[in-house]
């Protein structure tokens, strides 16, 4: 890895949870303290459901100006919001739904569209929230990664690796058979904050390969993610890093 990584291990599920939330809450007052807002992208899939559940508990939700903070998605399964599979469905239940946050500053992709049409749709939305023709710089980007190396809807093998110009692209996804409408890694490493949240021994194997394995991108999607100028952090707990602490 080139971009020097802020790697944080939690010595378990219970820590990492927490840790996880009060991450995003110190962003969130920091972005806010800085430039009177935040914007954050939310990951998808399992991991962070019990991290935005824990962000949105009192403890750490009464600190923070909710009509201040913007969140977006860095990836949709193509689906209806109320799908389950939907990440949109899931972030609403576990955060969204709990939060004193207007509907228009939740900017979701539209999963229940045609995957190209979502994807340029989103690209335009967050081309005029930043009003910025250049890839703007989200204050924090949250991504999972997959036991295979991917992150966001970025899959080993697949075209949106190379885009180098779009934002937001549609990704057909052979070994899920469906579509997906993802961030690429140019948006992605326009943020001030990238982290990444890895939960579990079952991802060690392939976090050890990301974090200190050859650097190859077309086979682990998840190395792509370097921040231009922008901070990378890895939080993760014991049993996901079991490996990368003697490796690093
Ligand atoms: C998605 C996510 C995806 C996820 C990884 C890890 O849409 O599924 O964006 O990139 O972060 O697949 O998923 P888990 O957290 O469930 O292991």
């Amino acid at each position: 890895m080139t971009t020097q990584a802020h790697i944080t291990v939690f010595p378990d599920q219970v820590h990492f949870i927490a840790g996880a939330a009060e991450f995003m809450a110190a962003r969130a007052a920091e972005a806010i303290a800085a430039r009177g807002r935040w914007t954050a992208a939310l990951a998808g899939g399992g991991t962070p459901r019990p991290i935005y559940a824990r962000l949105a508990e009192a403890g750490l939700a009464q600190g923070i100006d909710w009509t201040r903070v913007h969140f977006f998605f860095g990836d949709e399964r193509c689906v209806p919001p109320d799908d389950p599979r939907s990440n949109y469905h899931m972030a609403r239940a576990a955060l969204l739904a709990h939060l004193p946050l207007p509907a228009a500053n939740v900017h979701r992709i539209a999963g229940e569209e045609d995957p190209a049409l979502a994807a340029l749709a989103y690209e335009l939305e967050i081309q005029r929230f930043f009003r910025s023709a250049a890839a703007p710089a989200f204050d924090l980007i949250c991504l999972g990664m997959g036991d295979n190396g991917h992150t966001a809807s970025l899959f080993p093998g697949t075209a949106s690796l190379r885009e180098q110009t779009r934002w937001v692209v549609p990704q057909y996804v052979e070994v899920m058979q469906s579509w997906r409408v993802t961030m690429t890694a140019p948006l992605i490493n326009a943020a001030r904050h990238v982290a990444f949240f890895v939960e579990g021994a079952g991802k060690a194997a392939m976090l050890q390969r990301v974090l200190a394995g050859p650097y190859d991108p077309d086979v682990l999607p998840a190395q792509l993610i370097q921040p231009t100028a922008g901070q990378l952090h890895w939080l993760m707990d014991a049993a996901a890093a079991g490996q990368v602490i003697n490796a690093t």
